[in-house]
């Protein structure tokens, strides 16, 4: 082709004519953005989310390679900046360097995980990996799973197979059922299941809430009432999800009873491990994931608490021959091997980009003893937060933590309730405005709480003790009588 009117590094050569000019650009790209990296900590955790960038019209014609580069640093500096400890705020972690280097080599060769032959390395590598991830939560040696781009679409994926196993949906729907099918999760399990719901054409409706304890775990005597209720009203209960790390409080159902119930009504089990998942990973910890070997199949994201850049999450199935029984949808104009399904024909994408790449070079990094300890860690941490909540009596818990998540409020005796709500937006709004420190203000049964997500590796007890310091003297210095 004619490629003049392109830039000389608009595409790397093949036959390596631009080698000399790719390599200077990739090389001041990448210095840049390690520039951006290592020197988070001066940057606020959030940029004015108030700021509005000009982009301009699409443009017409190429753009200077400066131009280019100015572009790309302005966006970086308007970006949400996690990387900084004091962006303590949401599960998001920073993404490991192996993972980032991985994602870049993964664009380069730009495979497609929609067949065998357009990602023949990593369509394998996905399916061994899932099998040696399903393995590890114990779902035994029949288990297998795929890649998908995030937690939302990991229950998705769960849900449209346990309907079709459970109601034998896959050719003709919900339409020939007599009733309404339904799923119980708890009522603090997170949105993504009534999205699931709607787009599997049961409703939302069809998410019925179970009640969570004062620890925002699952009451189990309420899921067999709801049980019961369902079967009242000739609706037809197919699958009950339990969370292992709830969104807001990090809590986790109590799985075996949770399991035996689903049993004795024959229901499919999925456990939601999104974020908990990571748990499995620690000896020390792994025990409060007892039960989850039980499931029928699990959500859990690497991209959250195992530091894989975004997106990173995976479906995984008891009974890896599911995915071909109950969901494959064939994509005749690929070959098929006689060994090996094509993973776009039994997951919900088609094309995609080849996650598995980032998710095992982070493996082969860091290791399941580098990832043991990272966990351990921010519970270590997690405790030491802990410690300086427990010693001021103006403070309370939303719910007894049992991971890094702590969701918490200041609740001042010597105010009306009525204020807390208030009183703790202040909070947050002075932590963020007078010492750039980003706790999120969330709504929760029917409060709003701060709550703090300890993940970022740099963290160190010296970040906790000025969160607590800022906010007891900020309760000071506006007249709450405030007891430590
Ligand atoms: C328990 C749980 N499940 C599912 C999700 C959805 O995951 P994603 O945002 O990757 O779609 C989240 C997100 O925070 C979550 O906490």
């Amino acid at each position: 082709m004619d490629l003049t009117p392109l830039p000389e590094t608009a595409f790397i050569d093949p036959r390596g004519g631009n080698h000399l000019q790719a390599s200077r650009l990739a090389h001041e790209v990448m210095n840049m953005v390690l520039e951006h990296l290592s020197t988070a900590e001066q940057r606020p955790p959030l940029p004015d989310l108030m700021t509005r960038l000009d982009f301009g019209d699409l443009p017409e014609e190429p753009r200077s390679e400066m131009e280019w580069l100015d572009e790309l640093t302005k966006l970086l500096e308007a970006s949400m900046n996690a990387r900084t400890p004091r962006f303590i705020a949401h599960m998001n972690s920073l993404s490991n360097m192996a993972s980032m280097l991985a994602d870049l080599a993964a664009a380069a060769v730009d495979n497609n995980m929609l067949s065998l032959e357009m990602a023949p390395a990593f369509s394998r590598l996905e399916r061994h990996l899932m099998q040696k991830m399903a393995v590890l939560f114990g779902l035994g040696d029949s288990a297998g799973g795929v890649l998908v781009g995030g937690g939302s679409l990991a229950n998705l994926q769960a849900l449209a197979v346990a309907r079709n196993v459970k109601l034998n949906t896959l050719e003709n729907g919900v339409s020939s059922l007599p009733n309404q099918p339904i799923i119980f999760a708890s009522e603090v399990a997170h949105t993504s299941l009534q999205k699931a719901a709607m787009l599997l054409g049961l409703g939302t409706s069809a998410v019925w809430q179970v009640a969570a304890n004062e620890n925002s775990q699952m009451d189990i005597n309420d899921l067999q009432k709801q049980i019961a209720l369902a079967k009242d009203h000739e609706k037809i209960p197919f699958c009950v999800i339990a969370t292992a790390g709830t969104t807001v409080t990090g809590n986790i159902d109590p799985l075996p009873d949770i399991h035996e119930i689903a049993q004795q009504n024959e229901l499919w089990l999925h456990v939601d491990a999104a974020y908990g998942g990571a748990l499995i990973f620690s000896k020390n910890q792994k025990h409060r994931l007892r039960g989850m070997g039980y499931a029928d199949s699990i959500t859990f994201n690497p991209h959250k608490w195992l530091y894989v850049a975004r997106n990173c999450s995976m479906a995984l199935f008891r009974d890896g021959s599911v995915l071909k029984q109950a969901f494959r949808i064939p994509v005749p104009y690929m070959s098929v091997s006689s060994d090996f399904t094509n993973i776009g024909e039994i997951s919900v994408h088609g094309t995609n980009h080849a996650d598995v790449l980032k998710l095992w070079l982070s493996l082969l990094y860091i290791g399941r003893t580098g990832y043991a300890h990272l966990v351990n860690e921010c519970y270590r941490l997690a405790d030491y937060f802990l410690q300086h909540i427990r010693k001021r009596p103006d403070l309370e818990l939303a719910s007894e933590p049992e991971m890094n998540l702590i969701c918490f409020r200041a609740a001042p005796k010597s105010m009306l309730a009525q204020k807390w709500d208030e009183w703790n937006a202040e909070i947050q709004h002075h932590l963020l405005s007078q010492h750039q420190i980003f706790l999120a203000l969330i709504p929760y049964r029917g409060a709003k709480w701060l709550r703090a997500v300890i993940l970022n590796p740099f963290t160190e007890k010296d970040l906790i003790d000025r969160i607590f310091s800022a906010i007891d003297g900020f309760q000071k210095g506006r007249g709450a009588h405030v007891s430590e």
